[in-house]
């Protein structure tokens, strides 16, 4: 039985970046007997404007129904104005909760060709190989209560960190596997000197670390992580952590390797299927300009080959020919050096098609 992948382009230059990753796609099921089939959706929004809700019927359907999911980004100015529950943001963050994608691994990574583009020292971040597990269906992002409520000067606005026991086991156990599958060293970060939750979250992290011996295992605070990750990176081998120190956290990996549009991500439940994205945004400064990087989308459809459909060996050939693609000189425009000569988002991807032959 052929694999359903549901794409879900998105805003801004999501469509874009998304065709090209398409166009992979089809080149593995012409030459590589790829058996997928390939239906599209609409998040974000898109959603909003073509049926009034950025994460639709339509699309929620679809997603149930796919085995692994492909988006490109959501969001852009034009939805900023309309109100917070109908936001494209939303969208996202309502079909990780409906999908149960607790798990979100962001692997950074310096191709060694590009270690010039980290600001960054070149020797602190030569060799760059670290990923973040952060939890992506809890904490503060969905803990209730949370509002804003009063009037005038009492006005309060307010949110929960919050953390049940079986959340934090379930995401620590993919933090040990990540480890086990690499280095075998796992940082988690947590706040456990001021906050309750993040006690919680430490016990529950040493408890299940009595289950992997292999594993080394740290704790740090989240203000210390974001001093190492920019002052000796490469202590890291994996960090688990919350939904909001993830998020922050994985914006400072992402920049240590100067090319955030470099960055796949995948979003796994536990049944294995995953949303998988790059790690950038939308940006509509940029959209329809053919200045997009494609390449972290590309290589999230190598992480959805290997984490959602068992296909490690195309997620290798995948990953090789980005590799390939960059030893030979080609660069879009976040990417290349003062003075180097730039492709457009079409040509990157055709010679990543072509470097797959
Ligand atoms: C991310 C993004 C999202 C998040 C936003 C767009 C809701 O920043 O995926 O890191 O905060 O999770
Ligand atoms: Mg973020």
């Amino acid at each position: 039985m052929s694999k359903k992948i549901l794409i879900l382009p998105g805003d801004g230059i999501g469509p874009e970046i998304v065709g090209e990753a398409v166009k992979v796609i089809e080149a593995l099921q012409n030459s590589h007997g790829l058996d997928v089939e390939i239906e599209h959706g609409l998040l974000g929004g898109c959603a909003y404007d073509a049926e009034g809700d950025p994460y639709p019927q339509s699309t929620q359907q679809k997603a149930a129904a796919a085995d692994a999911i492909l988006l490109g980004a959501v969001g852009g100015p034009k939805w900023e104005a309309i109100e917070r529950e109908m936001r494209p943001e939303k969208g996202l963050l309502r079909i990780r909760a409906d999908l149960n994608l607790f798990a979100n691994l962001r692997p950074a990574m310096l191709y060694p060709e590009l270690a010039a583009a980290s600001s960054l020292k070149p020797e602190l971040v030569a060799g760059l190989d670290i990923v973040i597990v952060r939890e992506l269906t809890g904490g503060i992002y969905f803990g209730q209560p949370r509002g804003i409520e009063g009037e005038g000067d009492a006005r309060l606005g307010y949110n929960t960190m919050r953390y049940r026991v079986d959340e934090i086991e379930r995401i620590a156990r993919a933090g040990f596997e990540t480890a086990m599958r690499r280095g075998k060293k796992l940082c988690s970060v947590d706040k456990a000197n001021v906050l309750e939750v993040s006690e919680l979250w430490r016990e529950t992290v040493t408890r299940i670390g009595g289950e992997y011996p292999e594993v080394e295992l740290s704790h740090m605070y989240v203000d210390n992580a974001a001093m190492q990750l920019v002052r000796s990176p490469k202590q890291f081998d994996v960090i688990v952590t919350g939904n909001l120190f993830g998020d922050i956290l994985s914006d400072i990996a992402a920049m240590l390797t100067g090319s955030i549009g470099m960055l796949p991500s995948a979003s796994l439940n536990e049944q294995g299927k995953g949303m998988y994205e790059p790690v950038h945004g939308s940006a509509p400064d940029i959209a329809g300009s053919g200045k997009a990087n494609p390449l972290a989308t590309i290589l999230s459809l190598a992480m959805l080959l290997r984490h959602s459909l068992e296909r490690g060996d195309l997620a290798g050939k995948i990953e090789a020919a980005v590799g390939q693609v960059l030893a030979n000189g080609l660069r879009t425009a976040d990417i290349a050096a003062a003075g180097e000569s730039t492709v457009n988002t079409s040509e990157m991807g055709a010679a990543v098609v072509a470097a797959l032959q």
